[in-house]
């Protein structure tokens, strides 16, 4: 085995949207602001190693220590997307380690944890190899990221991460992730979302063809301001903690999402009938106990159920007592809002 020149580890976490990114231009560049909450326990653990090169470049990706070959074009073009900001890029070989703490195949996306995790590898990697320090080290691997994968750009810092450029954000951008900076309401601050796995699986339709999509979408003019004006909402709901009007919009950003997709052309529904049976559930429950539980959506059939921890006993027994049959095997993940990734130890 050759020898190891050079390693980085990080872990780094996927996150949700609450005004949701749905249309892209140019190299991965937002049609719309948008806003996320970061996780905890769903991330991403990846070691890269750059091995001596002789002859044609060798990239190598370990999926849970088994070889996986088919992760090495998606890797391949990243790296190439960024090579021109990295000379040292050309020179290694390449073997990537990765895991992640949710089971691959749960319908979750990896990407956004995936790509944050590398893309922070790529900047470690560049301080050790050229003795260069980034002044703004979560940024730049935050612009890596959105190369990668747009949504990952968000998932460079804990808390809420805003994506986008908006007239209340100082310092937002279309190139990079934000971080929440304003007075955020304790409600808030360790948020729960219990993610309920609908269906486990590839989804039918990529969010790729989805953002496409949005070109030329009838509704779409109208949705990109929608966007701006409910992150402008939301970010005074952030700071007061009125949950009536949090749950109204997020709710209403996630079926809209949905809706953009039930009405392009083609036309696509990526909603299951067990996920529209959870959201009834979910009105149901919050009429009848008068407890502030909302649903967000993804990308995909899953549900994410969103509630403040105080309620989390709660709430929780009522998943597994009546949500989860609602589950692909009855399997759900609770998280909660979280720090943003971190380095691993190396070996
Ligand atoms: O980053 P992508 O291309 O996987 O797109 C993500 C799109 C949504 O998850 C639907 C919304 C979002 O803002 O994360």
């Amino acid at each position: 085995m050759s020898e190891v020149l050079f390693r980085a580890a990080w872990a780094s976490p996927s996150n949700i949207a609450l005004v949701k990114y749905w249309g892209k231009y140019g190299i991965q560049l937002p049609s719309n602001p948008s806003i996320s909450f970061t996780l905890s326990e769903c991330r991403t653990e990846s070691r890269l190693e750059l091995l001596p090169k002789s002859g044609e470049q060798q990239i190598e990706v370990f999926l849970d220590g088994e070889k996986k070959d088919s992760f090495v074009p998606k890797i391949e073009k990243f790296l190439q997307r960024i090579a021109p900001e990295f000379d040292w890029l050309s020179e290694f070989n390449f073997r990537l380690h990765t895991r992640n703490t949710f089971p691959h195949s749960s319908g979750i996306a990896s990407s956004a944890s995936g790509m944050s995790a590398l893309a922070l590898i790529i900047c470690d990697l560049h301080e050790q190899i050229t003795g260069e320090r980034f002044s703004d080290f979560h940024r730049r691997a935050s612009h890596l990221a959105r190369l990668g994968s747009g949504s990952a750009c968000r998932s460079l810092y804990g808390g809420l991460v805003s994506w986008g450029e908006h007239a209340a954000i100082a310092g937002s951008s279309q190139d990079y992730g934000t971080p929440f900076a304003g007075n955020l309401h304790p409600v808030f601050q360790d948020f729960q979302d219990c993610i309920l796995l609908v269906h486990q699986g590839t989804k039918s339709v990529s969010s790729t063809v989805g953002h496409d999509l949005m070109n030329g979408h009838p509704f779409a003019e109208k949705r990109f301001e929608l966007a701006g004006q409910n992150l402008a909402s939301l970010l005074n709901i952030l700071e007061s903690g009125d949950l009536e009007a949090f749950t109204q919009l997020v709710e209403s950003e996630a079926l809209m999402l949905h809706g953009l997709m039930m009405s392009s052309i083609p036309y696509f529904i990526l909603m299951k009938p067990n996920t529209l049976k959870i959201i009834e559930k979910i009105w149901d429950y919050r009429k009848q106990y008068g407890i502030p539980v909302l649903f967000t959506l993804d990308a995909g059939a899953n549900v994410h159920l969103l509630y403040p921890s105080s309620e989390k006993a709660k709430v929780e027994a009522w998943i597994e007592a009546e949500l989860s049959g609602y589950c692909e095997n009855k399997a759900y993940i609770c998280d909660q809002v979280g720090k943003g990734p971190f380095r691993l130890n190396n070996d």
